[in-house]
């Protein structure tokens, strides 16, 4: 073995079939029992419905290296992702554009109307001196568009009122003063064609990649364990950066989300694939329809049923999936922390979103894969 990688998900694949492919024999190791990290999808077995098991999973970018790279493995549908919100029974598009504006107002504004009135309803507080997440966003956006769509989500996704969330956690809440209500605005955009789990077995699928599954890297009871491989091998470490090193400066915080799946008899329970639920009396935070991902499909897809997914947003315990890193000032000083203790470390890398604590999309994860094999490894 000439590398050993920690985590299957798209870091560690890119590394492993960067590897693999100039000629180095690669493990990579897994604790689940899949490969493809948190963008595995499965099809649901009663409908055939492709679900993402970890939530949904949109594929964007306009890095023309990640591209080319990406379209090795699978070509991609013209899916375009498009979001909207329930807020008291009433349904509205995201992002906030000139459409959400007009229906809420019940007006007909021009883009010019429309940005005059934002500005004198943001007036009421200063960016600069918003000491809290409400008072940034009324000064971004104004009071009535806040409470009706980023107040209760908001307070659902963080467990917390934004009146007690640090101004910081938003840096602009983008208003579209057009109908423009594409989601992404990069250059490339669309699903695997043939779905996640076909894509991440291609790059997985090379003679010099062996993968071992429900393989924990601090479970002393199996050969390839922490202690048994640090100094003696390279490695490429894309878990938690905190567990690499039991937690010696503290836990870095996580927010964790909770899926709850149904079939339901019906052909169509939403129309869209995404509905988001802006109001606090509703406690999930949105409803993922997944036959909606791919239109492309609906020859093969029942016309009777559908898979649909409520999504719950709260703190990570210790044992739960941790989702989106919390970052208050206590989590950058213990990061700070780790990456001074991961500079000592001989021979081990550390990547991906676990391993850096940081948000990535997959053509990020892919694309800091792809610099790191040319910069460190190769
Ligand atoms: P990832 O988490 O995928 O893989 C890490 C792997 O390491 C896991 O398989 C884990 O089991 C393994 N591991 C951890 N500890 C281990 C140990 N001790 N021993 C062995 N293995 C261990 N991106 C995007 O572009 N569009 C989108 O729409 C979304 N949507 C989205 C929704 C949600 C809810 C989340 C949380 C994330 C997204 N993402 C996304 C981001 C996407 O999931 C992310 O870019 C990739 O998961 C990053 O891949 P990594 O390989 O870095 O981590």
């Amino acid at each position: 073995m000439d590398l050993l990688i920690v985590g299957s998900g798209f870091f560690g694949l890119t590394i492993a079939e960067r590897a693999a492919s100039s000629g180095r024999k690669v493990v990579v190791i897994d604790r689940r029992h899949h490969i493809g990290g948190n963008a595995y999808s499965e099809d649901e077995p009663e409908t055939g419905i492709e679900v993402h098991r970890y939530g949904a999973h949109l594929f964007h970018t306009s890095n023309p290296t990640v591209w080319e790279y990406v379209n090795r493995f699978t070509t991609f549908t013209g899916y375009q992702h498009r979001v909207y919100t329930n807020h008291r029974g009433v349904v509205f598009p995201l992002p906030i554009n000139l459409g959400t504006i007009n229906q809420f107002f019940a007006a007909a504004y021009s883009p010019d109307e429309a940005k005059v009135l934002i500005h004198e309803l943001a007036g009421e507080f200063d960016v600069k001196s918003a000491v809290n997440l409400e008072e940034k966003a009324i000064a971004l956006i104004g009071r009535p568009l806040y409470e009706a769509f980023i107040r209760d989500y908001t307070a659902k996704q963080w467990q917390t009122d934004p009146k007690n969330l640090p101004a910081e956690v938003i840096s602009r809440l983008p208003v579209r003063y057009n109908y423009d209500n594409r989601y992404f605005n990069d250059t490339w955009e669309g699903l695997p064609t043939q779905g996640y789990t076909a894509w991440i077995e291609r790059m997985a699928d090379h003679p010099n990649i062996d993968v071992c599954l429900g393989t924990d890297f601090f479970d002393e009871s199996q050969p390839l364990h922490k202690a048994a491989t640090v100094g003696e091998v390279p490695i490429v470490y894309t878990g938690p950066i905190d567990r690499y090193f039991d937690d010696s400066e503290g836990a870095l915080a996580w927010r964790t989300l909770d899926f709850d799946q149904e079939i339901l008899p019906v052909g169509d329970f939403q129309g869209t694939p995404v509905m988001n639920y802006a109001d606090a009396d509703v406690p999930f935070t949105r409803i993922h329809e997944f036959k909606h991902f791919h239109p492309e499909r609906a020859d093969r897809y029942p016309t009777d049923k559908t898979v649909i997914m409520r999504e719950f947003s709260r703190f990570a315990e210790h044992e739960d999936e941790p989702y989106y890193p919390v970052n208050t000032a206590d989590d950058r000083a213990r990061l700070l922390a780790y990456r001074e203790l991961a500079k000592g470390e001989k021979d081990v890398l550390f990547g991906g979103r676990l391993g850096t604590y940081q948000y990535l999309d997959m053509h990020m994860a892919i694309g800091s894969a792809l610099s790191m094999w040319n910069n460190q490894i190769a």
